[in-house]
């Protein structure tokens, strides 16, 4: 039986260690879509046509080690806006939501779009600081050098981009759950999350 799993919120809020945590714990497969939307932005940066980049995306292109770099984040919002990239990046996510064992699915508009049916939801969120302060630290321990304030600048600009848009902007679903990991630990908050996950599945 499928049972999928629709975890929503803006940048570095924790949805990504949620849901890692969360597949481990009940045994679900993991897609973290923003990688989809990463790697077509990424395309565009090599030169390529984003409707034509998402179209022909193949799943090895997942695995290309620049994904995480800041200016692909930048791109991926940029692409992600477009209706015919979102389009072409359905039903792959469907698929992946429909697998028997069960499924858990991160992004924007899994929750909205994507899976409306989904039976858990959530809405993973936490303050701006405390978002740039997660992704700083992240970005410093790899070696990228930058500032605290251009971090929080950037995330803004992206999260206000992905709220503005027209098509599925980042929302939470009305039957989602929300979880504000500002106070949290990593453990509370994934702890958090199984305990709403449990009582829906
Ligand atoms: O989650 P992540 O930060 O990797 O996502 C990168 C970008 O991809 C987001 O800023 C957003 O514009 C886009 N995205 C999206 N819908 C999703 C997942 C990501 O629009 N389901």
């Amino acid at each position: 039986m499928s049972f999928t799993v629709a975890i929503d919120g803006p940048a570095a809020a924790g949805k990504g260690t949620i849901s890692r945590a969360v597949a481990v714990h009940f045994g679900f497969a993991h897609l973290d879509t923003g990688l989809l939307y990463r790697a077509v932005g990424a395309r565009m940066l090599d030169g390529l046509d984003p409707v034509d980049a998402a179209r022909t995306l193949e799943p090895s292109v997942l695995e290309r080690g620049d994904l995480r770099a800041p200016e692909v984040a930048q791109a991926a919002s940029k692409v992600a806006a477009i209706p015919e990239v979102r389009a072409a990046l359905v039903d792959f996510q469907r698929a992946f939501a429909a697998r028997a064992g069960g499924a858990v699915l991160d992004g924007r508009d899994i929750g909205t779009v994507i899976c409306p049916e989904a039976p858990a939801k959530l809405f993973v969120t936490a303050s701006d600081e405390v978002r740039a302060e997660r992704r700083f630290l992240e970005l410093r321990q790899k070696g990228v050098e930058t500032s605290f304030e251009e971090v929080l600048a950037e995330m803004r600009e992206r999260d206000a981009r992905d709220s503005a848009r027209a098509t599925a902007p980042l929302r939470p679903a009305e039957d989602a759950v929300i979880l504000d990991t500002s106070r949290l630990s990593i453990e509370a908050a994934v702890g958090a999350a199984i305990e709403t996950i449990r009582t829906r599945h």
